[in-house]
């Protein structure tokens, strides 16, 4: 029979990891469902990448007050970013799948200026509500999605983001219709297997919604691991 080792390791108070020797027919899934329960989502892409798009925002969000992120998956980056802001209210979203892991976040930072996630499916027209943002965020969010999801988005943004808004965009783009490095190539590939309506965007498509919406592109800064941040303002 096989046996696991699982580590049982608490880490900031939070994050557990199980460390038992023994016969895991009797023991794995009730660990399992424990583990889950009593931890808070994690992605190690956000550990990764989000330094690097801290030192962009720096330079972008010193004015804004008001952020909207879209699609914040765990709430890893919203309570991140939000501790280097202190004038900034930063207003979580996702589908309500991810609504308890945001919140779990949220809980266990000592301050309020990351907001409950509200459910925001971009396709839904009635969730993009009557308030107003200078700033839009969302990472990793356009490739996953679908085109008309794509497209939603763009229009939701046009109508939440104020007059002189930013539209902040962090993920993999195509450019011209080519990828920027294979690996980039092979994860459009993986996305495009896993979900044949997602992959890799392109700069030019999306560029044209942004100006659909009355937004001109302003930065487009080149990211670690092949990804890029770019930057729309509204008129
Ligand atoms: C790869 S995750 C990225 C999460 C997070 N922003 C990050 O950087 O780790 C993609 C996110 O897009 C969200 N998403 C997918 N379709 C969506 C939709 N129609 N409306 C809003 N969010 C959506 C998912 O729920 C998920 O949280």
């Amino acid at each position: 029979m096989a046996l696991y080792i699982l580590a049982f390791v608490i880490e900031n108070s939070n994050r557990i990891i199980f460390l038992i020797d023994t016969d895991i027919n009797d023991l794995y899934q009730p660990l399992l469902i424990f583990h889950t329960i009593m931890t808070k989502p994690y992605a190690e892409s956000c550990a990764q990448n989000q330094q690097a798009i801290l030192e962009v925002l720096q330079v972008n969000l010193p004015e804004q007050r008001r952020l909207l992120e879209i699609g914040s998956g765990t709430g890893q980056h919203a309570v991140f970013f939000s501790r280097h802001f202190p004038q900034l209210l930063w207003q979580t979203s996702d589908l309500p799948v991810h609504h308890p892991g945001i919140q779990a976040w949220i809980d266990d930072e000592a301050q309020t200026r990351v907001l409950a996630p509200l459910e925001l499916d971009v396709l839904q027209s009635a969730h993009w509500g009557a308030s107003h943002y200078d700033t839009v965020f969302s990472a990793n969010t356009v490739h996953i999605m679908s085109w008309p999801a794509v497209e939603a988005m763009f229009t939701g943004v046009g109508k939440v983001l104020q007059s002189a808004g930013i539209l902040i965009l962090y993920g993999p783009f195509n450019y011209q219709g080519h990828y920027t490095s294979d690996s980039n190539a092979r994860f459009d590939l993986w996305l495009k297997q896993r979900d044949a309506k997602s992959g890799i965007r392109d700069f030019e498509a999306l560029n044209h919604l942004a100006t659909q919406q009355g937004m001109s592109l302003t930065q487009d800064y080149a990211m670690p691991a092949n990804n890029r941040i770019l930057i729309w303002q509204k008129e």
